[in-house]
């Protein structure tokens, strides 16, 4: 049987650090609700002693999940361990995450201590944490830059003293994943006790080596690893959730699994981007827009005859309906033909030798060629016209004193019907009309906003993905107005279904 690995979030607490990305209580709520689902093992909850609003997001969190337990971090001080506890008052089952710089640096400059009184006062915490809670992380914070033999004497006595879990942070993001794996393994076979308490890692990634460290803790026989949706974190981010899960997903051979429901990944790495107004960066591993999408002709050419050819994952394992592909004037006739293919536009033999000599050209002079390039270059502009769903008017109102509300004229084969809704926004209202207009079930799945060049007078492109019936639908259109090129992007794929 594969070994589990204990998957603990911090997104909550290590990547709520990070400057502009603080959640308010509501928000952290449906964050945890997702990590919930996405089948995380430990929530971080927050440092309940730092603010009221730690506290109670704490307090609410334990209170919405069920499944997961949820942990609250406090340094090694009683009043901090007090508050935390007083915060884990509802979980079912609540963990307290304490400890204490045992570094040379923290040790000297920031503690301005010695090393026997450390651990005097690390083992002090966990005893009295022990009083409140059965379940006590210790952390040895900086354990990245403490000397193996020190460290060992800490995690013995603090297992003594009742942590059930040891944490060996790598706070500065300063080792080496052999070195990490070393330290690991060091306590492994060091600390007579360390059979009675679980290690855990927390790697930052100063030197973009988070995630290559935490598999070598693993690999030396760490059980938890302390991992955030995207790598948010304190400076350059913590380890990645998807990363490492993906990771002893891919390798099989490891012999570990996570319990992570990978399906659900894409979904949370959306959630947390958003509310957090943190943009994943496009080629990041697993969740960036680029992770699926192939741009050069031979690559192209080699997924079409068969993904495995250039990607390792399959993207629904990951919650991502499918690869994409993107025409540059790198790509080839088979690229070209199933992204017009997807568009609704079948070219075979000469047609298709045509149209590929005239996206040669177009490429040369841009950079990307899009759907409404395509769409221009398939001879759209009359299909457009010729379309049986049509936008004949929009009005919308909104603002910061008004429920958001749109009414939508569309005419059907040139009879027009016209329904007002309101809803969250301008576009949400107006998506409402166009669903109770056209009279199908249609889910939106992707929604695409652009600005072509950064001018606020400049033209937005939007791009949609709809589903019908298990069938997917795109949709595009480029409007200086937003909200009309959002319903005729809108339109145009519900045009599609037929
Ligand atoms: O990086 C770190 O050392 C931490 C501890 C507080 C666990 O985040
Ligand atoms: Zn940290």
């Amino acid at each position: 049987m594969s070994h589990k690995v204990h998957i603990f979030d911090t997104t909550l607490r290590d990547g709520e650090q990070v400057p502009g990305c603080q959640l308010n209580t509501i928000e952290k709520i449906e964050v945890a609700r997702q990590l919930e689902k996405l089948g995380v093992d430990i929530i971080e909850a927050g440092f309940p002693i730092s603010s009221p609003g730690d506290f109670n997001s704490v307090v609410e969190i334990s209170k919405a999940v069920e499944r997961p337990i949820i942990c609250a971090l406090t340094r090694a001080v009683k009043k901090d361990i007090e508050v935390a506890a007083d915060a884990l008052k509802h979980a079912k089952r609540g963990r307290i995450h304490t400890g204490i710089g045992t570094s040379f640096y923290h040790i000297n400059y920031k503690l301005k201590s010695n090393q026997d009184e450390i651990i005097k006062r690390a083992i002090d915490a966990v005893k009295y944490a022990r009083r409140f809670v059965d379940d006590v992380e210790f952390y040895a914070e900086d354990a990245g830059r403490t000397e193996n033999e020190y460290l060992a004497r800490v995690v013995e006595a603090v297992i003594k003293a009742g942590a059930t879990v040891i944490n060996i942070p790598d706070t500065t993001g300063y080792c080496l994943p052999a070195e990490y794996g070393e330290k690991i393994a060091y306590l492994v076979n060091n600390v007579p006790n360390v059979d009675k308490a679980i290690l855990s890692t927390h790697c930052h990634n100063d030197l973009g080596m988070a995630t290559a460290n935490t598999l070598a803790g693993v690999s030396h026989g760490a059980r938890q690893v302390e991992v955030t949706i995207n790598g948010l974190g304190e400076r350059a981010g913590n380890t990645a959730l998807e990363e490492v899960v993906m990771a002893i997903q891919c390798h099989k051979d490891l012999d570990f699994e996570t319990g992570i429901d990978s399906t659900q990944l894409m979904k949370t790495s959306k959630l947390v981007s958003t509310l957090m107004r943190m943009p994943v960066q496009a080629n990041k591993a697993i969740v960036g827009r680029n992770a699926f999408s192939h741009s050069s002709g031979i690559h192209q050419d080699g997924v079409l005859k068969n993904r495995e050819n250039y990607e390792i994952i399959d993207p629904a394992t990951v919650g991502v309906k499918e690869s994409s592909i993107v025409l540059t004037a790198r790509s080839g006739r088979a690229a070209l033909k199933h992204r017009l293919h997807v568009l609704g536009y079948t070219f075979e033999g000469k047609e298709l030798d045509d149209i590929y000599q005239k996206f040669l050209n177009l490429a040369d002079s841009k950079k990307d060629v899009g759907d409404e390039d395509l769409e221009a270059l398939a001879g759209s502009e009359r299909a457009k016209e010729d379309r049986s769903i049509k936008l004949e008017t929009l009005q919308v109102l909104c603002g910061s004193t008004t429920i958001p509300s749109a009414t939508v004229a569309v005419s059907f084969n040139g009879d027009v019907f016209t329904e007002t809704a309101s809803g969250n926004g301008p576009i949400d209202a107006a998506f409402t009309a166009v669903r109770s207009l056209v009279k199908r079930k249609v889910h939106l799945e992707e929604f695409l906003i652009q600005a072509i060049t950064r001018g606020s007078d400049d033209l937005g492109k939007v791009h949609v993905q709809v589903e019908h019936k298990g069938k997917t639908y795109y949709g595009f259109s480029a409007n200086v107005d937003i909200i009309t090129a959002s319903v005729e992007a809108f339109l145009d794929a519900i045009a599609k279904i037929g």
